[in-house]
């Protein structure tokens, strides 16, 4: 076998926690060991580095028969390696069209971390050593005040506004009592890490929701039209409910479900504060709610951020050291249950848009379940490409895999995330409508819902771009 594929198989394997890298190296076919072993170790220490840039290149999208664990090696090879002085073959070859582009996204992330050298850009960006800190998110609940009154407020309170951010550099080198506007969502604030706010009377008064940025994108992404009728299937503490309603302006409806009574219970006090007037909460195993059933016969939106392992919350892995990695077992049982929940929602008879999101870092809670569930679905809904210029992509482990977000401590100065917006593929007019919306369907009732299945309001069109 050559250098590169036994180096991205190895990869592979450790990704997919079939052994170590020693463990793998030797187990190879590959003859020289050593060679091996120090390519894989050093593709792996620049990982996130070259993830961001292999994204920012689009070379996934542009070479569609490059894998990803292939890609970064010859990428490594291309920009901090040897420069395939170890042969290259036709993976030379295809790297050559991309060069230039490559080139210059690693020039562009050296300038945006503001580092002159390749090496300097593992402090920001890759796995030994201790991650970046996350800066204090803050989002401004709207449905109780506005962004200029809760920026008057901290003013009057001694902190320095310094306006909306123009990259994550401004937020990675936020200090002392600064605060900005998130370059990208509109009402998130953003502090200094160290910054607690959990006794500041704002937030005590359901102000301000304290929330991750990566945990803000999926009702943002939702984008759910005020009116519309919104599905919330594993809802509780209920941060992202509460976000919703705000978007919703508390005109509409959300139907929110969860199994766990005391999470349910603390949602309930989180939602209260929150001022959220327009959420039926039920304590529901969301898998046994029916799709057929006339209340949510209008539901045209479901968030759906399933129980995951986690993997990618810093604070989890703070508590349970080995959460980063959890078993085959566990991740099997929560990726079956991810698919049928996910496949469950796609039944719902309205939905035009949902969202689908976990805060793990795992493919087959990730990539797998979201192309298992289109797969099961084919022609019926899309992944829609959203945030072109979101640094961290899906893993390119199917086609259209790109579409989907993902999110980490070092290209995104967010917790581990992972986000795809799916959207129903429209029925053309010449198809007969009963043929394409389920044999359950008597030509009445299609007539029916022909009339209530509007696309999403303008207000749901998807978000600003970066
Ligand atoms: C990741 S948390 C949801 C976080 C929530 N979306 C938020 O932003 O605050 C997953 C939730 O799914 C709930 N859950 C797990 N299985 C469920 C099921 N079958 N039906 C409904 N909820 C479920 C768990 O109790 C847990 O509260």
């Amino acid at each position: 076998m050559a250098l590169y594929g036994a180096a991205a198989a190895v990869l592979a394997g450790v990704e997919s926690r079939q052994g170590s890298i020693k463990g793998l190296v030797y187990g190879s076919r590959f003859q020289n060991v050593k060679q091996l072993y120090a390519l894989v170790c050093e593709t792996q220490r620049y990982a996130a580095v070259l993830d961001a840039v292999i994204a920012s290149a689009g070379l996934l999208r542009a070479e569609k028969k490059l894998r990803p664990h292939m890609a970064k090696v010859l990428v490594y090879e291309l920009l901090l390696g040897r420069g395939f002085r170890g042969g290259g073959g036709r993976w030379k070859a295809l790297l050559a069209r991309h060069q230039a582009r490559l080139k210059a996204e690693l020039a562009r992330l050296k300038v945006q971390r503001g580092v002159s050298r390749n090496e300097d850009l593992l402090e920001v960006g890759s796995t030994p050593g201790p991650a970046p800190q996350i800066p204090r998110f803050v989002r401004v609940n709207t449905l109780k005040t506005c962004s200029d009154d809760a920026i008057d407020y901290f003013k009057r309170q001694g902190f320095s506004y310094q306006g909306r951010a123009s990259s994550l550099e401004d937020l990675r080198t936020l200090k002392g009592k600064h605060f900005l506007l998130d370059p990208l969502l509109p009402e998130l604030l953003v502090f200094p890490a160290h910054t607690d706010l959990h006794e500041h009377p704002l937030y005590q008064a359901g102000h301000l929701i304290l929330q991750d940025k990566a945990s803000c994108l999926p009702a943002m992404l939702l984008a759910p039209a005020p009116g519309s009728h919104v599905l919330d299937a594993c809802a509780a503490p209920g941060n992202k409910t509460s976000h919703l309603a705000a978007l919703l302006k508390n005109q509409g409806k959300i139907f929110a479900f969860d199994l766990d009574a005391k999470r349910l219970a603390s949602m309930a006090t989180l939602l209260a504060r929150a001022g959220v007037s327009c959420c039926e909460l039920a304590e529901k195993d969301f898998l046994a709610v029916s799709p057929s059933d006339p209340r949510y016969s209008q539901v045209q939106y479901i968030l759906l951020d399933p129980s995951c392992s986690g993997s990618g919350m810093l604070s989890r892995q703070l508590e349970e050291p080995g959460a980063g990695t959890p078993s085959k077992e566990r991740l099997h049982a929560l990726a079956g249950f991810q698919q049928r929940a996910l496949c469950h929602a796609l039944t719902f008879p309205s939905l035009q848009r949902l969202v689908y999101s976990t805060c793990s870092l795992c493919q087959e809670e990730n990539e797998d379940v979201v192309q298992g569930a289109l797969q099961k679905s084919p022609g019926t809904f899309r992944l829609v490409p959203v945030l072109p210029s979101w640094p961290h992509r899906g893993l390119g482990t199917f086609p259209g895999a790109e579409h989907c977000l993902r999110a980490s401590p070092e290209t995104t100065l967010t917790g581990g995330f992972f986000i795809a917006v799916l959207e129903r593929v429209e029925v053309s007019s010449s198809v007969p409508q009963t043929e394409t919306l389920g044999p359950e369907l008597t030509p009445s009732s299609t007539r029916k819902r022909k009339k209530r299945r509007r696309k999403p309001a303008a207000g749901a069109s998807p978000p600003p771009r970066t």
